[in-house]
Formats: C-alpha cells, structure tokens, sequence
C-alpha cells in the first residue's frame, strides 16, 4: 500500500510517502523563521504558508519518493487537533487530492499520530514496531503537553496534560524574558549546558499532585519576578546561562518524574516521547537516566520525527488502514478541539 500523507495543523507544511512501513520520502517546509518575527505563531501568516507551500511540498515528497499520484492508494491528512485554518489547508487538499484520483482519504488525529513517531527510525525510516509494547507516551511540543497510556496500538487513554502552558511554550516565553528569539527552547538547551542548574531554585509546578495534568504557566511567572528583581543579573552572561539551566532543570525534573511515576503506577515498562521538546537534551539524558533505574525502556522520537511531520500521520493512517478503519469522508469539516 503506497500512502501519501499531509500535515499542516501548526508551523510545519509537510507532505510524506509512506509505502508498507517505510517513509519513502518526508518533505517538511519550516515557517520558523517567518514567524520569530513576531514571537509566536501567527494564525493568518501560517495558512498563508501553508497555502503557497502545500503543493511544492507534495509533489517534492511524490518525487523524492520516485511515485507519481496515480499510483497512490490512500490519503491521509490532520484533521486535528490544531489550528483552524490552517488544519483546513492540509484537510482540504487531501481530500480533493483523493476524490480525484478515485481513493480512500484518512482524517487523522495529530496527537495520535505523535503517539507513533517514536516508532519511526532508521534511514531510510522504517516503522518498526516489533518492540511495540504497552507504555506510556510523553507528548511535548509548543502547544501541547499530554501523558498518555498507549495499552496496545490504537488504544490509548490521555492521563493528563498540561492546564495551562505548554513545555514548550515555557521554555519559548523564559527565553522571551531574557532576550532569546522564538522558538527560544533550542538555545536555551544550548546556553544551559554551560549554566548550573542549582543555581537558582525555581518552583516544580504540579510534581507532587496526586495526578498526571502539568502546569507551566506559574514557572514562567516567577522566573519573570526573580528578574525583575535582580535585573543585575543581564549584565553577566554566566548568570543568565545560569538562569536558563535552572529553568530548564525545573521542567525537565516536572515531566521526568510524572512520566516515571505514571509508568510505574501502570505497571507499563516502556516510555515512549515525541514533540519538538523531546529534542531537548536534559530531558533525553534524564528520561534515559531514570528509565534505566527503573528497568523501563525508553524510545523517544529521532529528532527529524520529534517535531510536527507528515511522516507519523501516513505512518498511523497505514495502521489504521490495515486494521480495517473506515474512510472519512470527502465532506468531514476539521475538528481543531479534537481531543484524543
Ligand atoms: O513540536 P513542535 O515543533 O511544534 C509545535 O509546538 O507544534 O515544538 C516546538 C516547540 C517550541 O516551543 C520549541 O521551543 C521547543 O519545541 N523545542 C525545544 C527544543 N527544540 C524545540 N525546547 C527545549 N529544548 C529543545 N532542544
Ligand atoms: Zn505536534
């Protein structure tokens, strides 16, 4: 089965090929820079890109994969959760793309397809899911922070997530405090990893309630008061290194022991994560540092599947085909609230 694949739910246009487990070609056109302008995600600018950007990329992906469009047998594309209009750019297009070559369309859940981005790996990419066992997911990016139980392939429970800010968009608006450009969470990774993280004793939101939601958004607050409060600090470099690695080792320890301890309570000994956060280096080497302790496997996505891509929603688009899911049809709207 030879699939075609589109994502356009957020900052990412991406159209993939995915043919019997294998991402034949993954073509993702970043708005990262258009955006940083103005410190954030512009909903307008963003479905305007996705407009101009959505047919290069589709045949890019239908051309580096050696496939034309008639030989694709199935469309798959977000249909959310996301941005609105910029979910209808990706939906839309699929599904006229499938009407007109006669084939079933896939309307897919984003933060489902997440859910299979750690099972992505190799090069070229294979979903591999031999190892797939019962874990729990971590799903970490600039909008969303989701824990997860995966207790079999598609079937999962959301065990909480965050009921304010995302991981991501803490680490984007602490950057924003101390001068970093958006997205600030790469180089705030980059500037921590010559800063303490003891330096500063930042609060762990959420870490001892007896549940598995998360909150950021009071984090970021007393960052923002601690500098207001010592702005001397601005003019040394070591102490903002300082500040950031103290930030960033607050919410990497908050979503380090949620996830162990959601793992633990289930029984589950795998954990698996994806989301542009996963990319961050603290919060790998910790997962990793805490997974072995408890005798968990740890799978995280590869980098170039951490963030947003078209790649994991052909990827679960096949796997809910094989398992005999109905088309959606050619007239299902976009559904951006679409929990999972
Ligand atoms: O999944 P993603 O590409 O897009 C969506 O949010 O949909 O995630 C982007 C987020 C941004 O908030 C960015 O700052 C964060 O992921 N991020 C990181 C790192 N790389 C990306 N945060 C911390 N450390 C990183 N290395
Ligand atoms: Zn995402």
């Amino acid at each position: 089965m030879i699939l075609l694949a589109l994502e356009s739910s957020c900052d990412e246009t991406s159209a993939a090929v995915i043919r019997d487990s294998r991402v034949l070609a993954n073509t993702i056109s970043s708005q990262i820079a258009l955006h940083a302008e103005y410190g954030g995600v512009v909903p307008e600018l963003a479905t305007r890109e996705h407009l101009r950007n959505l047919g290069p990329a589709t045949r890019s992906a239908l051309e580096a994969a050696g496939i034309t469009i008639s030989q694709v047998d199935a469309v798959a594309a977000t249909r959310g959760p996301g941005l609105p209009s910029a979910l209808l750019v990706g939906l839309k297009a699929g599904q006229a793309l499938a009407y007109s070559i006669r084939k079933p369309f896939l309307g897919i859940n984003h933060h489902e397809a997440h859910l299979y981005s750690p099972w992505i790996s190799g090069d070229p990419p294979v979903g591999d899911f031999s190892e797939f066992q019962p874990s729990v997911s971590l799903i970490v990016s600039g909008g969303h922070t989701l824990l997860v139980h995966v207790k079999n392939e598609l079937d999962h429970e959301v065990l909480g997530s965050t009921v304010d800010d995302a991981a991501g968009e803490c680490f984007d608006k602490v950057g924003k405090l101390i001068g970093l450009p958006y997205p600030a969470g790469p180089e705030i990774d980059r500037l921590s990893a010559r800063g303490n993280p003891s330096a500063y004793d930042f609060p762990r939101p959420m870490l001892h309630e007896p549940n598995d939601d998360f909150s950021f958004a009071g984090l970021k607050t007393s960052v923002r008061y601690f500098l207001q409060k010592h702005p001397a600090l601005f003019e040394s470099e070591q102490c903002l290194r300082d500040v950031c690695a103290s930030a960033q080792a607050a919410i990497v320890e908050v979503l380090v022991k949620k996830t162990i301890r959601a793992a633990n309570r289930l029984g589950v000994t795998c954990v698996t994560g994806s989301g542009g956060v996963i990319c961050n280096s603290a919060l790998r080497r910790d997962l990793q540092i805490a997974c072995n302790k408890a005798g968990i496997k740890l799978q995280l996505a590869v980098r170039k599947f951490s963030t947003d891509n078209a790649a994991m929603i052909g990827i679960v688009a096949e796997r809910k085909l094989l398992a005999g899911a109905a088309p959606t049809p050619l007239d299902e709207d976009i559904d951006p609230g679409w929990s999972l």
